[in-house]
Protein backbone atom coordinates (compact mmCIF):
# COMPACT_ATOMS: atom_id res chain seq x y z
CA UNK A 1 0.00 0.00 0.00
CA UNK A 2 1.37 3.46 -0.67
CA UNK A 3 2.40 5.86 2.20
CA UNK A 4 0.58 8.82 0.98
CA UNK A 5 -2.12 10.37 3.01
CA UNK A 6 -5.40 9.65 1.56
CA UNK A 7 -6.66 13.55 0.68
CA UNK A 8 -10.49 14.21 -0.33
CA UNK A 9 -10.47 15.68 -3.97
CA UNK A 10 -12.94 18.10 -5.55
CA UNK A 11 -13.57 18.92 -8.78
CA UNK A 12 -15.97 20.80 -11.34
CA UNK A 13 -17.89 19.67 -14.11
CA UNK A 14 -18.40 23.09 -16.61
CA UNK A 15 -21.96 22.59 -17.75
CA UNK A 16 -22.08 25.99 -18.55
CA UNK A 17 -26.62 25.16 -18.46
CA UNK A 18 -27.18 23.33 -15.21
CA UNK A 19 -26.68 19.60 -14.87
CA UNK A 20 -30.94 19.56 -14.05
CA UNK A 21 -33.44 19.19 -16.79
CA UNK A 22 -35.31 22.19 -15.69
CA UNK A 23 -33.52 24.32 -13.54
CA UNK A 24 -32.57 26.25 -16.11
CA UNK A 25 -36.02 27.97 -15.82
CA UNK A 26 -35.52 29.48 -12.41
CA UNK A 27 -35.55 33.09 -12.30
CA UNK A 28 -32.02 34.10 -11.24
CA UNK A 29 -30.63 30.96 -13.57
CA UNK A 30 -27.84 32.31 -15.93
CA UNK A 31 -28.50 30.88 -19.37
CA UNK A 32 -26.26 31.99 -21.68
CA UNK A 33 -22.67 30.91 -20.72
CA UNK A 34 -22.34 27.80 -23.09
CA UNK A 35 -20.61 30.21 -25.22
CA UNK A 36 -19.56 33.27 -23.00
CA UNK A 37 -15.77 34.21 -21.96
CA UNK A 38 -16.69 36.05 -18.57
CA UNK A 39 -19.00 33.16 -17.68
CA UNK A 40 -16.45 30.89 -18.26
CA UNK A 41 -13.97 32.52 -16.82
CA UNK A 42 -16.14 33.31 -13.84
CA UNK A 43 -16.84 29.59 -13.15
CA UNK A 44 -12.97 28.30 -13.32
CA UNK A 45 -12.02 31.26 -11.30
CA UNK A 46 -14.27 30.12 -8.56
CA UNK A 47 -13.63 26.79 -8.33
CA UNK A 48 -9.92 27.77 -8.35
CA UNK A 49 -10.98 30.11 -5.46
CA UNK A 50 -12.54 26.83 -3.61
CA UNK A 51 -9.19 25.19 -4.16
CA UNK A 52 -10.15 22.75 -6.28
CA UNK A 53 -7.95 20.07 -7.95
CA UNK A 54 -9.19 19.83 -11.75
CA UNK A 55 -11.76 21.89 -13.85
CA UNK A 56 -13.35 18.85 -15.97
CA UNK A 57 -14.71 20.17 -19.79
CA UNK A 58 -16.75 16.95 -20.65
CA UNK A 59 -16.76 16.14 -24.29
CA UNK A 60 -20.07 15.40 -26.95
CA UNK A 61 -19.37 15.48 -30.92
CA UNK A 62 -22.40 15.56 -32.17
CA UNK A 63 -26.00 17.74 -31.40
CA UNK A 64 -29.50 17.05 -31.51
CA UNK A 65 -31.83 20.17 -31.03
CA UNK A 66 -34.80 17.49 -29.73
CA UNK A 67 -32.11 17.27 -27.26
CA UNK A 68 -33.31 20.17 -25.24
CA UNK A 69 -36.63 18.79 -24.22
CA UNK A 70 -34.58 16.44 -21.83
CA UNK A 71 -31.00 17.51 -22.01
CA UNK A 72 -30.52 21.10 -23.12
CA UNK A 73 -26.55 20.03 -22.67
CA UNK A 74 -26.58 17.86 -25.38
CA UNK A 75 -27.65 20.53 -27.82
CA UNK A 76 -24.28 22.34 -27.76
CA UNK A 77 -21.01 21.79 -26.12
CA UNK A 78 -18.03 24.16 -26.64
CA UNK A 79 -14.74 22.46 -27.68
CA UNK A 80 -13.16 21.12 -24.42
CA UNK A 81 -9.10 22.24 -25.64
CA UNK A 82 -10.28 25.56 -26.69
CA UNK A 83 -11.48 25.81 -22.95
CA UNK A 84 -9.24 24.32 -20.97
CA UNK A 85 -6.14 26.48 -22.64
CA UNK A 86 -8.44 30.04 -22.26
CA UNK A 87 -9.14 28.15 -18.52
CA UNK A 88 -4.90 27.89 -18.08
CA UNK A 89 -4.28 31.58 -19.18
CA UNK A 90 -6.59 32.92 -16.26
CA UNK A 91 -5.59 30.83 -13.47
CA UNK A 92 -2.30 29.09 -11.86
CA UNK A 93 -3.11 25.66 -9.68
CA UNK A 94 -6.37 24.10 -11.26
CA UNK A 95 -5.77 20.99 -13.01
CA UNK A 96 -7.48 21.02 -16.71
CA UNK A 97 -9.05 17.86 -17.44
CA UNK A 98 -10.35 17.53 -21.54
CA UNK A 99 -12.20 14.75 -22.53
CA UNK A 100 -11.92 13.16 -25.99
CA UNK A 101 -13.34 10.16 -27.99
CA UNK A 102 -10.96 7.97 -28.28
CA UNK A 103 -13.15 6.12 -31.27
CA UNK A 104 -13.07 8.76 -33.40
CA UNK A 105 -10.09 11.03 -32.22
CA UNK A 106 -6.78 10.45 -33.69
CA UNK A 107 -3.92 10.24 -31.09
CA UNK A 108 -1.34 12.46 -33.14
CA UNK A 109 -3.77 15.59 -33.02
CA UNK A 110 -4.31 14.66 -29.36
CA UNK A 111 -0.84 13.97 -28.12
CA UNK A 112 -0.14 17.56 -29.56
CA UNK A 113 -3.07 18.91 -28.22
CA UNK A 114 -2.68 17.28 -24.49
CA UNK A 115 0.83 18.01 -24.69
CA UNK A 116 0.25 21.98 -25.19
CA UNK A 117 -1.70 22.34 -23.00
CA UNK A 118 0.53 20.96 -20.48
CA UNK A 119 3.10 23.41 -21.16
CA UNK A 120 0.64 26.27 -21.83
CA UNK A 121 -0.62 25.46 -18.33
CA UNK A 122 2.66 25.22 -16.36
CA UNK A 123 1.58 21.00 -15.93
CA UNK A 124 -1.71 20.99 -14.97
CA UNK A 125 -3.19 18.85 -18.09
CA UNK A 126 -5.21 15.52 -17.29
CA UNK A 127 -6.90 13.69 -20.51
CA UNK A 128 -10.45 11.72 -20.07
CA UNK A 129 -10.69 8.92 -22.66
CA UNK A 130 -14.29 7.96 -23.60
CA UNK A 131 -15.04 5.57 -26.29
CA UNK A 132 -18.41 6.37 -26.88
CA UNK A 133 -21.72 4.38 -25.86
CA UNK A 134 -22.81 1.67 -27.92
CA UNK A 135 -26.68 2.25 -30.51
CA UNK A 136 -25.76 5.95 -30.25
CA UNK A 137 -24.84 6.14 -34.09
CA UNK A 138 -24.85 10.51 -33.95
CA UNK A 139 -20.88 10.65 -33.42
CA UNK A 140 -20.00 8.37 -36.25
CA UNK A 141 -21.79 9.81 -38.65
CA UNK A 142 -19.86 13.35 -38.20
CA UNK A 143 -16.96 11.05 -38.91
CA UNK A 144 -17.70 9.25 -42.21
CA UNK A 145 -19.14 6.36 -40.27
CA UNK A 146 -22.78 5.15 -40.37
CA UNK A 147 -22.39 3.20 -36.80
CA UNK A 148 -20.73 3.58 -33.47
CA UNK A 149 -18.00 0.44 -33.34
CA UNK A 150 -18.21 -2.48 -31.01
CA UNK A 151 -16.78 -2.73 -27.86
CA UNK A 152 -13.85 -5.01 -28.43
CA UNK A 153 -13.33 -2.83 -31.71
CA UNK A 154 -13.63 0.71 -29.21
CA UNK A 155 -11.32 -0.71 -26.53
CA UNK A 156 -8.80 -1.97 -28.94
CA UNK A 157 -8.31 1.45 -30.76
CA UNK A 158 -8.68 3.06 -26.65
CA UNK A 159 -5.62 0.90 -26.20
CA UNK A 160 -3.28 1.79 -29.17
CA UNK A 161 -4.96 5.52 -28.66
CA UNK A 162 -3.08 5.70 -24.94
CA UNK A 163 0.07 3.86 -26.03
CA UNK A 164 0.25 6.62 -29.16
CA UNK A 165 0.07 9.27 -26.85
CA UNK A 166 2.21 7.60 -24.15
CA UNK A 167 5.04 6.87 -26.57
CA UNK A 168 4.58 10.30 -28.24
CA UNK A 169 5.09 11.67 -24.95
CA UNK A 170 8.50 10.81 -23.95
CA UNK A 171 9.19 10.78 -28.01
CA UNK A 172 11.69 13.95 -26.77
CA UNK A 173 13.63 13.49 -23.69
CA UNK A 174 13.33 16.88 -21.55
CA UNK A 175 17.13 17.72 -22.18
CA UNK A 176 16.50 17.65 -25.28
CA UNK A 177 17.59 21.41 -25.73
CA UNK A 178 20.97 22.66 -25.91
CA UNK A 179 21.16 26.11 -26.89
CA UNK A 180 24.51 26.26 -27.77
CA UNK A 181 25.34 29.61 -29.88
CA UNK A 182 29.07 29.77 -30.25
CA UNK A 183 29.33 25.67 -31.79
CA UNK A 184 26.14 26.59 -33.69
CA UNK A 185 23.80 23.46 -32.10
CA UNK A 186 20.43 24.35 -30.82
CA UNK A 187 19.16 20.50 -30.04
CA UNK A 188 20.58 17.13 -29.29
CA UNK A 189 19.05 15.15 -32.50
CA UNK A 190 20.00 11.96 -30.28
CA UNK A 191 17.06 12.93 -27.70
CA UNK A 192 14.32 12.51 -30.40
CA UNK A 193 12.79 8.95 -30.88
CA UNK A 194 10.15 8.16 -33.45
CA UNK A 195 8.08 5.81 -32.00
CA UNK A 196 7.24 3.68 -35.12
CA UNK A 197 4.31 2.72 -34.10
CA UNK A 198 2.34 -0.01 -36.04
CA UNK A 199 -1.13 -1.29 -34.69
CA UNK A 200 -4.15 -2.83 -35.82
CA UNK A 201 -5.85 0.50 -36.38
CA UNK A 202 -3.21 3.20 -36.31
CA UNK A 203 0.16 4.09 -37.82
CA UNK A 204 2.16 6.37 -36.52
CA UNK A 205 5.76 7.46 -37.35
CA UNK A 206 6.47 10.34 -34.73
CA UNK A 207 8.54 11.35 -32.60
CA UNK A 208 5.86 14.47 -31.65
CA UNK A 209 6.68 18.36 -32.64
CA UNK A 210 6.17 19.53 -29.11
CA UNK A 211 8.50 18.61 -26.35
CA UNK A 212 7.88 16.36 -23.42
CA UNK A 213 5.12 17.85 -20.96
CA UNK A 214 6.00 18.94 -17.32
CA UNK A 215 3.98 16.47 -15.94
CA UNK A 216 6.05 13.56 -18.00
CA UNK A 217 2.83 12.26 -18.85
CA UNK A 218 -0.32 13.60 -18.04
CA UNK A 219 -2.89 12.29 -15.63
CA UNK A 220 -5.32 9.84 -17.60
CA UNK A 221 -9.07 9.86 -16.51
CA UNK A 222 -11.88 7.03 -17.62
CA UNK A 223 -15.33 6.70 -17.40
CA UNK A 224 -17.38 3.53 -18.55
CA UNK A 225 -19.68 0.92 -17.20
CA UNK A 226 -18.48 -2.37 -19.36
CA UNK A 227 -15.83 -4.82 -18.04
CA UNK A 228 -13.74 -3.67 -20.63
CA UNK A 229 -13.98 -0.37 -19.45
CA UNK A 230 -13.16 -1.58 -15.91
CA UNK A 231 -10.56 -3.56 -17.44
CA UNK A 232 -9.12 -0.36 -19.16
CA UNK A 233 -9.45 1.90 -16.42
CA UNK A 234 -7.67 -0.30 -13.99
CA UNK A 235 -4.47 -0.72 -16.49
CA UNK A 236 -4.50 2.74 -17.08
CA UNK A 237 -6.54 5.56 -15.44
CA UNK A 238 -5.10 8.09 -12.50
CA UNK A 239 -8.60 8.90 -11.84
CA UNK A 240 -12.25 6.67 -12.18
CA UNK A 241 -15.13 9.26 -12.86
CA UNK A 242 -17.92 7.27 -11.45
CA UNK A 243 -21.58 7.47 -11.37
CA UNK A 244 -23.16 8.16 -7.55
CA UNK A 245 -25.65 5.68 -6.56
CA UNK A 246 -25.76 5.64 -2.49
CA UNK A 247 -23.23 4.70 -0.23
CA UNK A 248 -23.48 1.15 -0.16
CA UNK A 249 -23.75 0.86 -4.14
CA UNK A 250 -20.43 3.15 -4.09
CA UNK A 251 -18.67 1.17 -1.24
CA UNK A 252 -19.32 -1.64 -3.39
CA UNK A 253 -18.22 -0.15 -6.36
CA UNK A 254 -14.87 1.12 -4.53
CA UNK A 255 -13.92 -2.21 -3.39
CA UNK A 256 -14.33 -4.15 -6.66
CA UNK A 257 -12.61 -1.30 -9.15
CA UNK A 258 -9.53 -0.67 -6.74
CA UNK A 259 -9.57 -4.35 -6.65
CA UNK A 260 -8.90 -5.06 -10.00
CA UNK A 261 -5.57 -2.21 -10.16
CA UNK A 262 -3.30 -5.13 -8.36
CA UNK A 263 -3.73 -7.28 -10.88
CA UNK A 264 -2.28 -4.91 -13.61
CA UNK A 265 0.75 -4.48 -11.19
CA UNK A 266 -1.20 -1.36 -9.66
CA UNK A 267 -1.43 0.27 -6.08
CA UNK A 268 -5.24 0.46 -5.35
CA UNK A 269 -4.49 4.20 -3.65
CA UNK A 270 -2.88 5.37 -7.53
CA UNK A 271 -5.88 5.46 -8.61
CA UNK A 272 -9.14 7.73 -7.73
CA UNK A 273 -12.66 7.24 -7.80
CA UNK A 274 -14.68 10.59 -8.14
CA UNK A 275 -18.01 10.58 -9.05
CA UNK A 276 -20.15 13.64 -10.24
CA UNK A 277 -22.66 14.52 -8.29
CA UNK A 278 -25.37 17.38 -7.69
CA UNK A 279 -25.67 19.26 -4.66
CA UNK A 280 -28.05 22.09 -3.48
CA UNK A 281 -26.62 23.63 -1.03
CA UNK A 282 -28.05 26.88 0.60
CA UNK A 283 -27.64 28.78 4.22
CA UNK A 284 -30.09 26.74 5.97
CA UNK A 285 -31.63 23.29 5.26
CA UNK A 286 -34.92 24.65 5.08
CA UNK A 287 -33.36 26.72 1.91
CA UNK A 288 -31.71 24.30 -0.12
CA UNK A 289 -34.61 21.96 0.12
CA UNK A 290 -37.00 24.76 -1.00
CA UNK A 291 -34.98 25.45 -4.01
CA UNK A 292 -34.91 22.05 -5.12
CA UNK A 293 -38.89 21.90 -4.74
CA UNK A 294 -39.00 24.96 -6.74
CA UNK A 295 -36.44 23.15 -9.33
CA UNK A 296 -38.69 20.27 -9.51
CA UNK A 297 -42.00 21.88 -10.04
CA UNK A 298 -40.45 23.19 -13.05
CA UNK A 299 -40.58 20.12 -15.13
CA UNK A 300 -42.44 20.61 -18.28
CA UNK A 301 -43.97 17.58 -18.44
CA UNK A 302 -47.61 16.43 -18.10
CA UNK A 303 -48.30 14.41 -14.24
CA UNK A 304 -48.78 10.55 -15.99
CA UNK A 305 -49.35 7.52 -13.37
CA UNK A 306 -48.65 4.85 -15.52
CA UNK A 307 -44.68 5.72 -15.84
CA UNK A 308 -44.60 6.23 -12.01
CA UNK A 309 -46.70 2.79 -11.70
CA UNK A 310 -44.14 1.18 -13.73
CA UNK A 311 -41.20 2.35 -11.53
CA UNK A 312 -42.44 1.71 -8.07
CA UNK A 313 -44.46 -1.55 -9.03
CA UNK A 314 -48.20 -0.43 -8.13
CA UNK A 315 -51.09 0.79 -9.81
CA UNK A 316 -51.93 3.98 -8.95
CA UNK A 317 -54.00 5.39 -11.48
CA UNK A 318 -56.89 5.77 -9.63
CA UNK A 319 -54.99 7.80 -7.08
CA UNK A 320 -55.14 11.77 -6.97
CA UNK A 321 -51.53 13.12 -7.82
CA UNK A 322 -51.73 15.53 -4.82
CA UNK A 323 -51.61 12.10 -1.97
CA UNK A 324 -48.39 11.97 -0.27
CA UNK A 325 -46.43 8.83 -1.27
CA UNK A 326 -46.44 7.87 2.25
CA UNK A 327 -49.69 6.99 2.49
CA UNK A 328 -49.65 5.18 -0.89
CA UNK A 329 -46.99 3.22 -0.74
CA UNK A 330 -46.66 0.74 2.43
CA UNK A 331 -43.10 -0.15 4.09
CA UNK A 332 -42.20 -2.85 1.73
CA UNK A 333 -42.62 -1.13 -1.28
CA UNK A 334 -40.22 1.50 0.55
CA UNK A 335 -37.67 -1.49 1.12
CA UNK A 336 -37.87 -2.49 -2.61
CA UNK A 337 -37.20 0.55 -4.01
CA UNK A 338 -34.53 2.38 -1.54
CA UNK A 339 -34.30 5.14 -4.24
CA UNK A 340 -37.89 6.68 -2.77
CA UNK A 341 -36.22 7.42 0.71
CA UNK A 342 -33.46 8.84 -1.47
CA UNK A 343 -36.78 11.19 -3.16
CA UNK A 344 -38.03 11.98 0.48
CA UNK A 345 -34.76 12.95 1.73
CA UNK A 346 -33.85 15.29 -1.65
CA UNK A 347 -37.44 17.25 -0.88
CA UNK A 348 -36.25 17.27 3.07
CA UNK A 349 -40.23 16.21 4.63
CA UNK A 350 -42.91 13.64 4.01
CA UNK A 351 -45.17 16.03 2.04
CA UNK A 352 -44.03 14.32 -1.20
CA UNK A 353 -46.50 13.90 -2.99
CA UNK A 354 -47.19 10.98 -6.76
CA UNK A 355 -46.92 14.11 -8.63
CA UNK A 356 -43.88 15.47 -7.19
CA UNK A 357 -42.31 11.96 -7.40
CA UNK A 358 -43.46 12.16 -11.15
CA UNK A 359 -41.18 15.30 -11.44
CA UNK A 360 -38.45 13.68 -9.61
CA UNK A 361 -38.05 10.84 -11.79
CA UNK A 362 -38.92 12.78 -15.04
CA UNK A 363 -35.32 14.36 -14.64
CA UNK A 364 -33.12 11.79 -16.27
CA UNK A 365 -30.20 11.10 -13.65
CA UNK A 366 -32.13 11.46 -10.18
CA UNK A 367 -32.78 8.07 -10.00
CA UNK A 368 -29.28 6.28 -11.21
CA UNK A 369 -27.92 9.88 -9.66
CA UNK A 370 -29.61 11.23 -7.07
CA UNK A 371 -29.22 14.93 -5.46
CA UNK A 372 -27.79 15.85 -2.38
CA UNK A 373 -29.60 18.79 -0.60
CA UNK A 374 -28.71 20.61 2.59
CA UNK A 375 -27.19 23.62 4.32
CA UNK A 376 -23.40 23.89 4.00
CA UNK A 377 -22.43 22.08 6.80
CA UNK A 378 -24.64 19.12 6.37
CA UNK A 379 -23.62 18.47 2.46
CA UNK A 380 -19.64 18.85 4.05
CA UNK A 381 -20.74 16.20 6.66
CA UNK A 382 -22.25 13.81 3.85
CA UNK A 383 -19.05 14.12 1.70
CA UNK A 384 -16.79 13.45 4.93
CA UNK A 385 -18.47 10.71 5.78
CA UNK A 386 -18.72 8.90 2.55
CA UNK A 387 -14.94 9.70 1.83
CA UNK A 388 -14.09 8.00 5.12
CA UNK A 389 -16.74 5.13 4.28
CA UNK A 390 -14.50 4.49 1.16
CA UNK A 391 -17.25 5.69 -1.25
CA UNK A 392 -15.37 7.69 -3.14
CA UNK A 393 -11.77 9.61 -2.92
CA UNK A 394 -13.74 13.16 -4.33
CA UNK A 395 -16.55 14.97 -5.85
CA UNK A 396 -16.94 16.38 -8.91
CA UNK A 397 -19.56 19.52 -9.06
CA UNK A 398 -22.54 18.80 -11.51
CA UNK A 399 -24.07 21.95 -11.00
CA UNK A 400 -27.63 21.71 -11.64
CA UNK A 401 -28.16 25.28 -13.45
CA UNK A 402 -25.82 28.22 -13.74
CA UNK A 403 -24.15 30.04 -11.80
CA UNK A 404 -24.73 30.23 -7.43
CA UNK A 405 -24.24 26.53 -7.06
CA UNK A 406 -21.19 26.90 -7.69
CA UNK A 407 -20.69 29.66 -5.40
CA UNK A 408 -22.70 28.13 -2.98
CA UNK A 409 -20.54 25.28 -2.89
CA UNK A 410 -17.57 26.88 -2.70
CA UNK A 411 -18.88 29.67 0.53
CA UNK A 412 -20.28 27.32 2.10
CA UNK A 413 -19.50 23.77 2.16
CA UNK A 414 -15.51 24.04 1.19
CA UNK A 415 -15.01 26.13 4.63
CA UNK A 416 -16.75 23.42 6.79
CA UNK A 417 -14.68 20.54 4.97
CA UNK A 418 -11.81 22.68 6.05
CA UNK A 419 -13.07 22.68 9.35
CA UNK A 420 -13.60 18.88 9.73
CA UNK A 421 -10.01 18.71 8.45
CA UNK A 422 -10.70 16.85 5.58
CA UNK A 423 -9.73 19.44 2.40
CA UNK A 424 -6.49 21.54 1.89
CA UNK A 425 -6.52 24.99 3.27
CA UNK A 426 -4.37 26.23 0.47
CA UNK A 427 -3.17 24.72 -3.21
CA UNK A 428 -0.25 22.67 -1.79
CA UNK A 429 1.26 21.76 -5.62
CA UNK A 430 0.95 23.54 -8.77
CA UNK A 431 0.32 20.57 -11.30
CA UNK A 432 -2.44 17.93 -11.88
CA UNK A 433 0.22 15.14 -10.31
CA UNK A 434 1.02 17.55 -7.75
CA UNK A 435 -2.28 17.69 -6.41
CA UNK A 436 -2.88 13.84 -6.95
CA UNK A 437 0.22 13.31 -5.15
CA UNK A 438 1.65 11.45 -8.62
CA UNK A 439 5.47 11.05 -9.17
CA UNK A 440 6.04 12.00 -13.10
CA UNK A 441 7.40 9.23 -14.60
CA UNK A 442 11.01 8.39 -16.42
CA UNK A 443 11.06 8.71 -19.59
CA UNK A 444 10.74 5.38 -21.59
CA UNK A 445 13.84 6.46 -24.16
CA UNK A 446 15.80 7.82 -21.56
CA UNK A 447 15.81 4.72 -19.42
CA UNK A 448 16.15 2.26 -21.99
CA UNK A 449 19.70 3.96 -22.39
CA UNK A 450 20.31 3.08 -19.09
CA UNK A 451 19.95 6.79 -17.51
CA UNK A 452 19.16 6.19 -14.03
CA UNK A 453 15.35 6.44 -13.75
CA UNK A 454 14.28 10.14 -12.25
CA UNK A 455 11.25 10.26 -10.29
CA UNK A 456 10.81 13.56 -8.37
CA UNK A 457 7.53 14.25 -7.06
CA UNK A 458 6.44 17.84 -9.03
CA UNK A 459 5.90 21.17 -6.69
C1 LIG B 1 -19.81 8.63 -15.09
C2 LIG B 1 -19.68 8.62 -16.57
C3 LIG B 1 -19.35 9.81 -17.25
C4 LIG B 1 -19.22 9.85 -18.65
N1 LIG B 1 -18.88 11.04 -19.29
C5 LIG B 1 -18.78 11.08 -20.65
C6 LIG B 1 -18.46 12.29 -21.38
O1 LIG B 1 -18.23 13.38 -20.81
N2 LIG B 1 -18.43 12.24 -22.74
C7 LIG B 1 -18.67 11.09 -23.43
O2 LIG B 1 -18.61 11.10 -24.66
N3 LIG B 1 -18.96 9.93 -22.76
C8 LIG B 1 -19.03 9.90 -21.43
N4 LIG B 1 -19.34 8.74 -20.76
C9 LIG B 1 -19.55 7.53 -21.56
C10 LIG B 1 -18.43 6.55 -21.36
O3 LIG B 1 -17.18 7.06 -21.40
C11 LIG B 1 -18.49 5.43 -22.36
O4 LIG B 1 -18.31 5.97 -23.62
C12 LIG B 1 -19.78 4.70 -22.25
O5 LIG B 1 -20.03 4.38 -20.91
C13 LIG B 1 -19.73 3.45 -23.10
O6 LIG B 1 -18.61 2.68 -22.79
P1 LIG B 1 -18.81 1.29 -22.12
O7 LIG B 1 -19.58 0.52 -23.15
O8 LIG B 1 -17.45 0.72 -21.93
O9 LIG B 1 -19.53 1.51 -20.84
C14 LIG B 1 -19.44 8.68 -19.38
C15 LIG B 1 -19.79 7.48 -18.70
C16 LIG B 1 -19.89 7.44 -17.32
C17 LIG B 1 -20.24 6.12 -16.64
Amino acid sequence: MSSRTRSLKIAYSAWPTGRHASAWRLPEAFNGGTVDPVYLADTVRTAERGLFDYYFAGNAISSTADAQRSWHNDVFKIEGFTLASYAAAITRHIGLVVTVNSTYAEPYDTARAIVSLDHLSGGRAGLNIVTGVEGIDAPAQNYGQAKHLGRADKYGRAEEFLEIIQSLSDSWESDYFVDDREAGVFIDATKGHPIGFEGQHYTVKGALNVPRPPQGQVPIVHAGSSEQSFAYGARHADIRFSPFVSTDWNRDYYKRVKGLLPQYGRDPDDQFIIPGITFYVAGTAAEAHAKFREVQNLVVTQYAPAQVGDLVGVDVRSIPPREKIVSVFDEAVFTRHPWLGTALAAFGDETVTLQDLFHYISNKGHLNQPPVVGSGKQVARWIADNFEARAFDGVKLFPPYARTPLDAFVDLVVPELQRLGVYKTAYEASTLRGHLGLPIPANRYAARRETPARVKIPA
